[in-house]
């Protein structure tokens, strides 16, 4: 009997579609294992080194049994300062892995949440706020806070998603009109990335945000998101850090490996905690 014999078409789309399924592979496996960014920044209003943990788009992911490796990370951090940066919550489902991460941080440092598009399209967001403020954590809902870290002086601000029909633009300039007027290091929590023109008008020294997920596949060189919810295709602010004039804007990948679907895999792009060192620049 003759032995079946590859033709060359056949041999060619092996050899291209092999690393492809193989990277697709590859893919899936890092896709669920946890990544931390640290980033160093220098302000000349912060006199001793502050340490912030930075939370974005858990979407109830789970990390480990009962969110340990997750709240392990976060410890080691050492944060002066945490920052829930929205969509830790999710449209419906359970809410334990929030849960379990907001008890696991209890106590570890002052801790700040906003609202991302998820939680505040989830039917039962007024109990999921009460749940937050239980593990003592501070809603920031177009509102700010002054507080001392190690000695320096610092502002923090945030605003709810728009998803709501809100708008940014005027709502941020009823919010934080007088923070002109105010000193110390001024950071801003703002889920939304894509709104950067309307933090710049405002004297924030550090914006944080989440919801671009990474763009789900990370494009090497050009570092931009493959396609990124409500900027498109190949979108800049999909992760990193961003410098706009004397305000540094740091975007988390976030840590869902739940929403989108895992079937779409994060390529390139490990789900992220993020630390900020914020150091003196005298
Ligand atoms: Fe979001």
């Amino acid at each position: 009997m003759n032995k079946p014999v590859m033709t060359k078409t056949k041999k060619r789309l092996l050899f291209i579609w092999s690393p492809l399924f193989l990277l697709y592979i590859l893919s899936l496996i890092t896709g669920f294992m946890l990544q931390t960014t640290t980033y160093e920044i220098y302000s000349d209003k912060i006199d001793d080194e502050i340490r912030i943990v930075l939370i974005t788009d858990l979407h109830n992911t789970v990390f480990g049994k009962n969110q340990k490796q997750l709240i392990g990370r976060i410890k080691d951090s050492n944060p002066d300062l945490i920052l829930l940066a929205g969509d830790i919550f999710h449209d419906y489902g359970s809410r334990d892995g929030a849960h379990m991460l907001m008890e696991g941080i209890q106590g570890l440092a002052p801790a700040y949440f906003v609202t991302g598009n998820h939680d505040l399209s989830n039917r039962e967001i007024s109990l999921i706020l009460n749940e937050v403020t239980s593990y003592g954590i501070t809603i920031l809902s177009d509102s700010f806070e002054e507080i001392e870290i190690k000695g320096n002086r610092i502002i923090v601000a945030g605003i709810d998603d728009p998803v709501k029909g809100y708008n940014h633009k005027i709502e941020m300039q009823r919010a934080f009109g007088e923070l002109h007027e105010k000193g110390g290091y001024k950071i801003l929590l703002a889920h939304r990335p894509e709104d950067i023109n309307y933090y710049t008008e405002h004297p924030f020294d550090l914006v944080v945000s989440g919801h671009a997920h990474g763009g789900q596949v990370f494009v090497p060189f050009i570092n931009r998101g493959l396609y990124v919810p409500h900027q498109g295709i190949l979108a800049e602010y999909a992760g990193g850090l961003y410098e706009h004039g004397t305000l540094t804007h740091i975007v988390s990948r976030g840590l869902s490996i739940k929403h989108p679907s895992p079937i779409i895999p994060r390529v390139n792009n490990r789900p992220e905690l993020v630390v900020i060192s914020v150091k003196s620049a005298n």
